[in-house]
């Protein structure tokens, strides 16, 4: 059956509590969103996934859910969501949320009604004795803490919490959850929302509970990572939930291989319609995020080819609210901001698959310029600086493992102008802004023709149109160190796509010189034998 799913959508993720402040409380809110509409319908983009807006605690900036259908007060009433359903629409704008099923937060009712000792309720969630004194099994966590807590006053049982303390697991063993699950997902879908971006959708459910082989993180993992139980359940939802409201799904995968992809991706399957995939986000790597080297351009591309000729239809991402800035990540960009940033625009909406942006890449946001822990707000960053320290790593080299690393840095509050807070708050914002924000702002770039925004806005236009950059076959050219060339091929028709991921001057091979038609490009000046630091040029043939 036919699905929300299309082939031309271009996706923009607000992470809403750094979007737009409305009330002055230093938080953004659904009636700044709403206030920012004909901005996005400018930019040209079609869907908005929104991270959680649901009542939470904040563990984890509402991805530790304490009533999934209820509106954070803080973000606004329901009312001001259905407002921003159907202003989005009148734009031709579909809203996407975020849906959080392997844990809820501890102070859902689910879990306090276990915590009074209702076995219904206990049953949602995955509790589990100690053995001897000892926890229920070795696995890791991916805060790096301890995944089992105390489960209340007992005194020998525990709760499996593979995120934050107050986090737990559901247990995907009990059908009831499916149900609970099913129901909420039809309340958001009957308000008019076009889909789901899954959180962490492959790791639902666990096989077991035995001890993992010993791994560098994650041990246990090989026991939950797209088990047969999990493709069970996304194929229920698809059947039973998604598929009765022409809904679509994008499941955040971890750890996922080609071949894992592959299956959840699969049409005959009916599960998921696209996953987010992570291999390409630790070019820059040794194993571990926070162990970072400086990005290897030919890594990424090599991983890039590899995935984009391995899979059907890609997510292509270079950020979210999880990542650091990707132009930061070039180790080289500095001082070619506005270059770094255009050529990503270039390579994002040139692969194929559904491009994705993160609210600020469109007008080149950067990391943080974060001087101390004090200034970092994410959970994760704390709980790891607490893990390194146990493990005796130094103070110094703690804190740029962790300035570099941090989700803060894809967090920081969106540049309006250059007033105020950069426009984001009247008020005190609950994360710093970036310091470069007088240069970096929106309303700089909305006068600017030849700037990052406007290319954007070029590109994501060619992206929903051009035929060959919506479904043409992807075809890899050339991967050396500098250069990423690519062909988008439809129907005889071809496209090339030329990046140059450094910001050295690179000359290109004379095959490469010979396309003629240049449809765009970052640079209004060259020749055709260079490509300038971080050029991007989409090029055809002229066929004369
Ligand atoms: C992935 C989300 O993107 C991240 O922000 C969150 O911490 C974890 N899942 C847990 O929900």
């Amino acid at each position: 059956m036919a699905h929300h799913f299309r082939k031309d959508m271009v996706i923009y993720q607000i992470y809403p509590r750094s979007f737009q402040d409305s009330n002055g409380d230093g938080l953004g809110d659904i009636p700044g969103i709403i206030s920012r509409l004909d901005y996005l319908q400018s930019l040209g983009i079609d869907t908005i996934w929104l991270s959680p807006v649901y009542k939470s605690p904040n563990a984890d900036n509402g991805y530790d859910i304490a009533d999934y259908k209820a509106i954070q007060p803080a973000f606004g009433t329901m009312e001001d969501f259905d407002n921003l359903v159907a202003q989005a629409k009148a734009r031709g704008i579909g809203i996407v949320m975020d849906l959080v099923i392997n844990h809820t937060s501890d102070e859902h009712e689910w879990f306090q009604k276990a915590l009074a000792g209702d076995e219904k309720y206990k049953d949602y969630y995955i509790i589990r004795k100690g053995k001897d004194g000892k926890l229920p099994n070795n696995w890791g966590n991916f805060f790096a803490m301890c995944p089992w807590s105390k489960f209340g006053d007992s005194q020998d049982e525990y709760y499996l919490h593979l995120f934050a303390e107050k986090q737990p697991d559901l247990n995907w063993h009990n059908p009831a959850v499916l149900e609970e699950v099913k129901d909420i997902m039809r309340f958001w879908l009957q308000k008019g929302v076009v889909g789901f971006r899954c959180d962490v959708i492959n790791i639902l459910y666990k096989n077991t509970l035995e001890n993992g082989k010993k791994q560098l993180a994650l041990t246990g993992r090989e026991h939950y990572l797209s088990t047969p139980g999990c493709h069970q359940i996304l194929k229920t939802l698809r059947k039973e939930v998604l598929d009765e409201f022409n809904a679509f799904a994008v499941g955040e995968t971890v750890f996922v291989t080609l071949d894992q992809a592959g299956d959840l991706c699969n049409e005959d399957r009916g599960e998921l319609d696209m996953v987010f995939s992570f291999e390409h986000m630790g070019c820059d790597d040794l194993g571990l995020k926070w162990f970072k080297t400086r990005l290897s351009p030919k890594r990424l591309m090599k991983t890039l080819v590899k995935w984009q000729t391995g899979l059907a239809w890609n997510t292509n991402y270079f950020e979210n609210h999880d990542q650091p800035r990707f132009i930061s990540r070039f180790a080289d960009s500095d001082g070619f901001r506005r270059e770094a940033s255009t050529m990503m625009a270039g390579l994002t909406m040139t692969l194929r698959g559904t491009p994705f942006i993160h609210e600020g890449q469109e007008i080149g946001m950067t990391n943080g310029n974060f001087r101390c822990l004090k200034q970092i707000q994410d959970i994760e960053s704390h709980t790891v600086n607490e893990m390194a320290k146990s493990l005796g790593i130094p103070a110094k080299m703690r804190w740029n493992m962790i300035r570099r690393g941090t989700r803060d840095n894809g967090r920081m509050p969106m540049q309006w102008t250059d007033g105020p807070n950069a426009g984001f708050t009247t008020g005190k914002p609950w994360l710093k802004i970036n310091g470069d924000y007088k240069e970096v702002n929106v309303a700089k770039e909305q006068l600017d023709p030849d700037g990052v925004l406007n290319f954007w806005k070029q590109m994501i236009t060619l992206r929903k149109t051009d035929e060959a950059l919506i479904d043409g076959d992807f075809v890899p050219v050339m991967v050396s160190n500098n250069i990423f060339a690519f062909e988008r091929v439809l129907n005889g028709r071809r496209l090339l796509s030329l990046c140059n991921m450094t910001g050295k001057a690179v000359k290109l091979p004379a095959h490469l010189q010979s396309w003629d038609k240049k449809i765009i490009g970052n640079y209004t000046t060259g020749t055709a034998e260079y490509l300038q630091p971080f050029e991007f040029r989409l090029m055809e043939e002229s066929g004369e």
